[in-house]
């Protein structure tokens, strides 16, 4: 049975690496207690994207930080919960999160997620996903699990109830296959070419699993290796909705590194430069020739 850090040293990746990993399964413990236990009420504040934020958002952002200030690697930081990045020590790593996402899905007990880019940094203006030296998701189901890439493939493991994440899947190869997630299809009353690409999935007899959040959405493709996640923008809202750098970014990191594909309809994600820290884009992640079939028909 191996964990976490017995799979990262199989690897041979470095101690400092292995150690801030350490700190994300600390952390992802805390978010998985609170997750289950905390109140799921909104705390009346908002975010700086101006979206109401409940109590969970703020606590799990003040879980993560608190246990990366525990470790002397960890430099730079930035959150979708907090207004600009910050230097919280003096490390080499500095880690873009999204602490909680699908928040707006606690309060009815869906599945939720943490999502974290890791980069060697002094500022995250101006990096790409490709910049990144791992990535990690996180999901608060049923069970607690991570997804995380070290830029040798991508493993899945589950978190057991000594408090150990135990490896139970390496290797994940995205494949082809019928399944659909599509975000934003409001995006189909003023963009024809998405409620194209829907009706091609229907017709097609694609089967349809969308939870509403992105990380469970994802999590979906990852798991049983194919299908396709889709969050278009439109004419009134160009980019959509997702954040390049805290949602967008690590996630692509993880699916290319599993074999498949990511794109905001033109590029890679992964080619994407970050201008702004709330940066938004359009993306069509999940199995090679799905995200190429969005490319074209959404040109
Ligand atoms: P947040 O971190 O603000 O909770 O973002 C959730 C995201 C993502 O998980 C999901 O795919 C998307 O929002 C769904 O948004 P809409 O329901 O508004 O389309
Ligand atoms: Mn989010
Ligand atoms: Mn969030």
């Amino acid at each position: 049975m191996k964990n976490i850090k017995n799979y990262l040293e199989g690897l041979g990746v470095d101690k400092e690496l292995v150690g801030v990993f350490g700190s994300l399964a600390e952390a992802v413990k805390k978010i998985s207690v609170a997750v289950r236990t905390a109140n799921t009420g909104k705390v009346g504040t908002t975010n700086s994207y101006g979206e109401e934020q409940v109590a969970l958002d703020v606590l799990s952002n003040n879980l993560m930080i608190d246990e990366l200030k525990k470790n002397a690697r960890v430099g730079l930081i930035a959150s979708e919960e907090l207004p600009d990045e910050e230097k919280i020590g003096e490390g080499e790593y500095a880690l873009a999160f999204d602490p909680l996402d699908g928040s707006s899905l606690v309060d009815v007990n869906f599945s939720v997620g943490t999502i974290v880019g890791l980069y060697k940094t002094k500022s995250f203006i101006g990096v790409k996903g490709d910049d990144q030296v791992a990535s990690m998701i996180a999901v608060y189901g049923p069970r607690t699990t991570i997804f995380l890439t070290v830029k040798k493939g991508v493993a899945h493991f589950i978190l057991n109830n000594e408090g150990e994440f135990i490896l139970d899947k390496d290797n994940i190869q995205i494949g082809e296959g019928k399944y659909f997630a599509p975000g934003n299809l409001r995006a189909c009353v003023n963009n024809p070419a998405y409620l194209e690409l829907v009706n091609y999935w229907i017709k097609e007899k694609y089967t349809l699993r969308y939870s509403g959040g992105m990380v469970p959405d994802v999590n979906h493709i990852l798991l049983k290796e194919k299908g396709v996640f889709a969050y278009p923008g439109h004419k009134d809202e160009i980019d959509g909705k997702l954040r390049l750098l805290f949602e967008c970014a690590p996630m692509s990191l993880i699916m290319e590194q599993a074999g498949g594909a990511s794109s905001d309809g033109k590029m890679r994600i992964l080619e994407k430069a970050l201008e702004t820290l709330e940066q938004r884009t359009p993306i069509f992640i999940g199995s090679k020739s799905e995200v190429q079939r969005c490319c074209d028909m959404l040109k």
